[in-house]
């Protein structure tokens, strides 16, 4: 192999001077006595696509009785000999009149990518030129390279690889199924870069954070179509967080109430609410129990209808996973607003027993004073728990 090779590469070098000898030769002093066959063109080289055909030609003028083949350059295997092919069905000749000699090659391998000699049986030395093709190949995703479905704990590093086989070699684009930008950790850095997409073999995720759980696509592609893509899910696992928008809730007896928490966890949690840290509550005529998930969220919402004195308490959501559990407390009081008002009344009547000018004008102002003080003050409790 090595000596055929380094053979080659003489015949090579050679032949930068062989043909213009050639054609010397012919032009002046031989050229009227005899003939002696050229090549019309250099052969030049092509690019084909893996499973077409490759055709490609010797144009040669002069030929007279002589002969001519088509070798493989590589090892000089012989692949056809004047109108007959040699080597298996793959190869054929055929006289692309008047005077090209074309090698096809069908249905076209991969190994078939190299250069071919055309050469005439000239005496004493034979004349030849080399031609070569490359041969595009579609990418294709190696599976066992590539990455299946990854599955990291929080602030763990996660790597997702993807492999490709194809000519020439297919670039490696990363995206994210969704169409959300693929967040990628600043170097020396706690703050998060939103890409489109990100090129390369291996996508590295440092201290993974749950908002880069997803799909991941991975888009190999180069000249050759179709690109072809993979869908590798990164699953980011971490124990549940509970948020309380609002912690402490007034309500006046009679209505119906809204508590509400949110919960982040993956794996799936259970949830449940309870109450005074008694039994789990239940979804029924009492309590509306509902949630909502998207992917790692969970919204919960318990409804107490036709909220009584019964109903003051604490209250938990509470959030499991294999990981962990969390839970929120919510405190639920009531808003008087009718006794409130009774009490200020008298009040005020007590107090308009001194003045009597006063009372007109109190009767009617104070009390809505009063609901306005209250309801602004459980807004200013429960925006101090947020
Ligand atoms: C054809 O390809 C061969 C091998 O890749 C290279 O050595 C040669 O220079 C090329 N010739 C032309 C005309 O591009
Ligand atoms: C994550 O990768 C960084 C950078 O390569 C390294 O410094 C760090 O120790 C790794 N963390 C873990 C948990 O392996």
């Amino acid at each position: 192999m090595r000596t055929g090779k380094s053979c080659f590469w003489t015949m090579l070098q050679a032949l930068a001077f062989l043909p213009t000898m050639a054609l010397k030769d012919s032009q002046t002093s031989n050229k009227k006595i005899t003939e002696e066959p050229e090549f019309e063109r250099p052969i030049g080289n092509h690019t084909f696509f893996l499973g077409r055909e490759a055709v490609i030609g010797c144009a040669v003028t002069n030929l007279g009785k002589h002969k001519v083949g088509w070798l493989r350059a590589e090892d000089q295997t012989v692949l056809t000999m004047h109108d007959r092919a040699v080597l298996g069905p793959r190869y054929t000749v055929n006289l692309d009149a008047p005077q090209t000699w074309q090698l096809r090659i069908r249905p076209l391998r991969a190994e078939d990518r190299g250069c071919y000699m055309c050469q005439i049986n000239t005496q004493p030395t034979m004349i030849w030129q080399i031609g070569c093709i490359d041969v595009f190949v579609p990418p294709d995703i190696i599976s066992d390279d590539t990455s299946s479905d990854v599955s990291v704990q929080e602030l763990e590093n996660a790597t997702l690889t993807c492999k490709a086989t194809g000519h020439p070699p297919p670039k490696i684009t990363w995206r994210r199924e969704d169409h959300e930008p693929i967040l990628l950790k600043k170097l020396q850095s706690r703050e998060f870069e939103k890409v489109e997409s990100y090129v390369g073999s291996s996508l590295p995720l440092l201290r993974v954070d749950r908002r880069q759980m997803g799909t991941f696509l991975c888009i190999a592609s180069n000249d050759v179509p179709p690109a072809v893509s993979k869908r590798i899910t990164l699953l980011v696992n971490f124990a549940p967080t509970v948020k309380v928008p609002n912690q402490l809730l007034g309500a006046p007896l009679g209505t119906d109430v809204k508590l509400k928490c949110y919960v982040e966890a993956y794996p799936n949690t259970i949830n449940y609410w309870i109450k005074n840290r008694g039994e789990m509550l239940l979804d029924g005529p009492k309590y509306t129990i509902r949630e909502e998930k998207s992917s790692y969220k969970v919204s919960m919402w318990l409804t107490i209808n036709q909220f009584s004195k019964n109903d003051i308490g604490t209250y938990n959501c509470i959030s499991t996973n294999s990981l962990g559990k969390s839970e929120g407390t919510l405190r639920l009081y009531e808003i008087k607003l009718n006794s409130q008002s009774d009490d200020f009344n008298n009040q005020i009547s007590i107090a308009g027993g001194l003045t009597e000018a006063a009372k007109g004008i109190s009767k009617v102002q104070l009390p809505s004073n009063r609901i306005l003080k209250l309801t602004l003050c459980s807004i200013v409790l429960s925006n101090m728990f947020m």
